[in-house]
């Protein structure tokens, strides 16, 4: 097989200046297993157990893409896409069938207008890189998506894409006005020729169910040349509690372009040998000090925030705060595409539609404490999140969300797995009467195989429809229909794809 997979690749592609040597890698070269774990986040899905792709493709253009899909499909092998790797569930990097790795770390190009305020980005860039891109070329836009630079383009805007403007300009996804996929017969389609139907499924849908979106044409927005950020932390005995039920209450409705998030860290009490919640309320204000402080003494004055708790920056140093690193050092630091720690994680989401009283908080602390590297973040949704239509793009979670959770908890042996997802498990189903309702709504970015899995790619709609109203809630009939009309075969699936309607 590998050497005719191989000549049905060579004859597929344009442009030969590549030997196929340096895009396709057969289980017996060198470099397979570095690109194989380069990207990968999460180490539950690096065991020797896990079903390895027999190629990996690394296109570096688009003609390596239409080679890859076309070859699968002749030779019986599932695809999977991956750009970034940061997939919780490592759906694009393991399959239980016998597949071929698309791996997009050499399509990262990125093409910034800044009179036009849009730019082209390939979908193997990484967040990071992007950021950094838009910042060399002007210091007043910026663009809406997530907090991890090592994140990749190509995963996190075909899911949705939240980070710490959103409130003011919306989702990644959002921002998108057109973009370049190769779909199920290798055909490079763009927003004109796919269709308004195909366009709308891949802003949000998850891309993997149709086809390999290879680059991205997006909106910039506009950024002040000074944003301002704090961050308050109070454990449970310094009033943390009281902070958050206000939190609660005001979180999604401050001005939007106020972004002020809560998470929750076990920590040592001060006091004695016991663990205890810290919460740290986090924010980023876009603009200045000044304007800042009395609004928030206006919409939240038991926080107490000073002048001397803010530190004003421009928007590229933000990036770097909110990715952990010191303001002090240089943005280059966002062009590592090593991520920062690699481990062993489950996550889970909810959204919240009412406060959760003091007693169903008390609850969670205690199943908080029970393991100690686990982890909340709350995010607070409000305006512009609730300005779309629920129907725009796949993402449903607009209006009427007060702020999502993200639960998270996180371990170093892989040993200690099934004890972790017991634990996490037994948390989501305490919060379960706290939560939004019929459906449990979930955030697809934030993937989670416990609601549901179609079985080998193939699941009809009712069974789909378990985890997919959670995903996309209305939206999901109309992905259903797209992925009907646009791959009829099935050919782009996974444990969580959009199932075709049989
Ligand atoms: P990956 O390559 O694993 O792809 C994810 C999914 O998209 C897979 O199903 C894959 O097949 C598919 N896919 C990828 N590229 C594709 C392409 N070109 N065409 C078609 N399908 C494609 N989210 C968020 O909204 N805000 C945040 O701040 C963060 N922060 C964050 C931090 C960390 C440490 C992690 C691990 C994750 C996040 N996320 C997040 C979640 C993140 O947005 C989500 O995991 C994305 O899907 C990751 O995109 P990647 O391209 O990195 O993943």
């Amino acid at each position: 097989v590998d050497d005719s997979f191989l000549q049905c690749i060579s004859s597929h592609s344009q442009n030969h200046s590549k030997p196929i040597s340096e895009f396709v890698l057969a289980k017996n070269t060198s470099a397979y297993s570095s690109v194989f774990q380069s990207s990968v986040r999460n180490l539950r899905f690096l065991n020797t157990s896990t079903t390895k792709p027999e190629f990996i493709i690394t296109p570096f253009n688009e003609s390596h893409i239409q080679a890859a899909i076309v070859c699968a499909k002749a030779y019986d092998m599932q695809i999977r896409i991956r750009s970034g790797g940061h997939d919780y569930e490592g759906l694009s990097y393991v399959s239980e069938e016998k597949f071929v790795l698309i791996d997009l770390v050499n399509l990262r190009s990125i093409s910034i207008d800044i009179e036009k305020e849009s730019a082209w980005v390939e979908s193997g860039a990484t967040l990071g890189e992007f950021y950094y891109k838009i910042a060399e070329k002007s210091n007043v836009y910026g663009f809406p998506a997530g907090s991890c630079p090592t994140v990749g383009v190509g995963g996190h805007i075909s899911g949705g894409g939240f980070g710490t403007i959103f409130r003011k300009y919306g989702l990644a996804a959002d921002t998108v006005i057109d973009a370049k996929i190769v779909d199920v017969n290798g055909r490079i389609l763009d927003r004109k020729s796919m269709g308004e139907d195909l366009f709308w499924a891949i802003r949000g849908g998850g891309g993997a169910s149709f086809g390999v979106i290879f680059s991205w044409k997006v909106r910039l927005v506009q950024i002040p040349p000074s944003v301002t950020v704090f961050k308050v932390a109070k454990t449970l005995e310094q009033g943390a509690s009281k902070l958050l039920q206000k939190w609660q209450r005001i979180g999604d409705k401050l001005p939007e372009d106020l972004f002020l998030h809560a998470a929750t860290e076990v920590v040592n009490a001060s006091s004695n040998n016991n663990k205890t919640i810290r919460v740290s309320f986090d924010s980023l204000y876009l603009g200045e000090a000044g304007k800042l402080v009395p609004v928030m003494q206006d919409n939240f004055p038991e926080l107490g925030l000073k002048l001397e708790n803010c530190t004003e920056m421009s928007w590229i140093q933000s990036v770097l705060y909110f990715a952990g690193f010191s303001t002090s050092e240089s943005s280059e630091l966002l062009l590592n595409r090593t991520a920062q720690s690699k481990g062993f994680f489950k996550a889970k989401s909810d959204y919240v539609k009412e406060p959760i009283s003091e007693t169903g908080f008390e609850g969670l602390y205690k199943k908080l404490l029970e393991a100690e590297t686990s982890g909340l973040i709350l995010t607070p949704y409000g305006g512009k999140m609730s300005q779309i239509q629920d129907s725009e793009t796949p993402f449903p979670h607009r209006r009427g969300n007060i702020y999502k959770i993200q639960y998270m908890v996180t371990w170093d042996k892989e040993e200690e797995t099934e004890q972790h997802l017991r634990w996490m498990r037994s948390l989501y189903s305490y919060m379960a009467p706290y939560v939004s309702k019929s459906p449990r709504a979930a955030y697809l970015n934030y993937r989670d195989l416990d609601l549901g899995r179609n079985k080998n790619g193939n699941t009809s709609f009712a069974q789909a429809s378990v985890w997919g109203l959670k995903y996309f809630k209305n939206n999901f009939k109309r992905l259903v229909k797209v992925k009907t009309e646009t791959d009829p075969s099935n050919f782009f699936r996974n444990e969580q794809s959009i199932p075709v309607f049989s």
